[in-house]
Formats: C-alpha cells, structure tokens, sequence
C-alpha cells in the first residue's frame, strides 16, 4: 500500500495511470470500523485500484470538544487497510487540503440546514467543501459513502449532479453490531451503561408508531433525542448518550 500525505504527489500517480484504471475511493475521518471496511471492500471489489483517505476534517465540527474528542487509531488503519487491500493511503494535513484556509466554502442552502444541518450549524458547509476536494484531488471514477449518513450521502451526490462531478457517487448499507447498533467511530466513547442502552436507539426506530411516541418511548430510555422527523420516506434521528451524540436512519 502507498501512503502518500502530499497531495501534488499523489496527482503526478494518478496522471502516470492508464485512463482505463478504474479508481475507486473512500473518503474517511479514520478510526475504521466495520462500517469503513465495508465501503472499501466494495470499491476492491468493483474497482481495479482504490484509494482511501483519512482526514479528520475540521471544518465540519461545530463543537470544538467533539473534533479534540475524536478517537485517533491511525497504527491500526494503517494494518486494516493494508489487510483489506488497499492499493493507496491519502494522508493529507491541513494545509494540503486547504491551502486557502477555507476562505471558499461549498454551500447547500436547503436540506443541509435540516436534520443534523440544524443542530450543527456549518457541519454541512465543512463535509461538502472537503468532499470536493477530495473528489477532485483523487479523480475515480466511484467514490463510496455510507447510508448510516444518509443526509450526507444525498447532499453529496446531489452535489455531485449540481457540479457535474464526473465520480460516481455510490451508496453503501449501514453496517450493524450483532445488537443493531450502527457502527461508529463514537461507539467507542460510549461509558459501559450506555453501550447497553445504545441499540434500543436502532429498535425504537424501526418501529411502527408514530415521531410523538418514538421520541417519549427513548426519553423514558434515557436517550436524550435532538431530532426525529420522517422525511422522503425514511426516518432519521440524532440522540445523546450522556454527551455522545448517535445518528442513524431507517427506510419507512
Ligand atoms: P466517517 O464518519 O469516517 O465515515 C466515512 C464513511 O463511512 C462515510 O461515508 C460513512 O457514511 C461511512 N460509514 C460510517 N459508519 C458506517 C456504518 N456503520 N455502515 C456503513 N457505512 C458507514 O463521514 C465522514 O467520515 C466524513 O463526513 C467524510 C465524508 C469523510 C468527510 O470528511
């Protein structure tokens, strides 16, 4: 696996491919899980190289506790990726990402004020922005996003459309522990008593009642909810756990 943290050498591998090599990519914050590995092995799969990123970006943390508070695993990654596969490693810094110190900014300006758009002001301003630099610095033909993010994964690709994108922007299934919980790069900072309650997140979800009910059913739990609202046909909610905040969704 080539690790590559400068940008400018990483475009001059790219040129050096034949036009007919075909690149998959998976953009990632790092501290992979299942849920990654699961992105990567289907860009391995239906892709003859893939790329993944690891950058933790802070241009789309609004709480500057959650950006210090993200768990960091790079050594193990670094051992999962090459395991996997994986033909390349992007490990770019600040500076090489944004050279302009995010004086430009991408800006959708109707559903990424909803859902988590609206508890976290800018987040989406910050993944848009850094999604297309990294779509235009790795140019594959597929990149790969996660439906656990599903309001990411429609903002991205209808960016994609918005700005003729020539990568193909491709859906993955949500990945679950045995218990239904979504994995998390978070999980990981969730106290012994919270991992217990977390999936009862995910099976409150998927039930047949109505937001109202849903929302006092996790009250009663323990879950603080920020926001449960049915929206084109899937239902989408964000909670706490003490001060770890998990999102998930499901079709209705
Ligand atoms: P991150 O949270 O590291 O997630 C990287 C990708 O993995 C996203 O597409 C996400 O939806 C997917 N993913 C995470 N958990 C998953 C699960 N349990 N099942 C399936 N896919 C899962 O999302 C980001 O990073 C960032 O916002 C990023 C797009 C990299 C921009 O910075």
């Amino acid at each position: 696996m080539i690790i590559g943290n400068d940008v400018k050498q990483w475009q001059s591998i790219r040129r050096q491919d034949s036009v007919d090599t075909m690149l998959g990519f998976v953009p990632t914050m790092g501290a992979l899980h299942q849920g990654h590995l699961s992105l990567v092995n289907r860009s391995l799969q239906e892709n003859d190289k893939t790329v993944v990123s690891i950058f933790l970006n802070p241009t789309q943390f609004n709480d500057p506790k959650d950006l210090s508070g993200y768990p960091q695993t790079l050594e193990q990654d670094i051992a999962a990726l090459e395991t996997a596969g994986v033909d390349v490693l992007l490990l770019p810094d600040f500076e090489q990402v944004y050279p302009d110190n995010y004086r430009y900014k991408l800006i959708e300006s109707e559903f990424s004020q909803q859902l988590c758009g609206a508890s976290r002001p800018g987040h989406f301003d910050g993944v848009l922005t850094v999604v297309m630099k990294l779509l235009n610095i790795v140019q594959a033909h597929n990149a790969y996003f996660g439906e656990k993010d599903y309001q990411q994964y429609v903002l991205i690709k209808e960016m994609a459309e918005a700005f003729f994108l020539r990568t193909k922007i491709i859906a993955c299934p949500t990945v679950r522990e045995a218990d239904g919980l979504a994995f998390s790069s978070r999980n990981a900072r969730l106290a012994t008593g919270e991992r217990i309650l977390a999936p009862f997140f995910h099976k409150t979800l998927t039930q047949d009642m109505s937001v109202d009910s849903l929302k006092a059913q996790l009250e009663s739990y323990g879950f603080k909810v920020d926001y449960l609202e049915e929206l084109s046909g899937r239902r989408y909610g964000a909670v706490y756990l003490g001060k770890v905040r998990l999102i998930d969704n499901v079709a209705i």
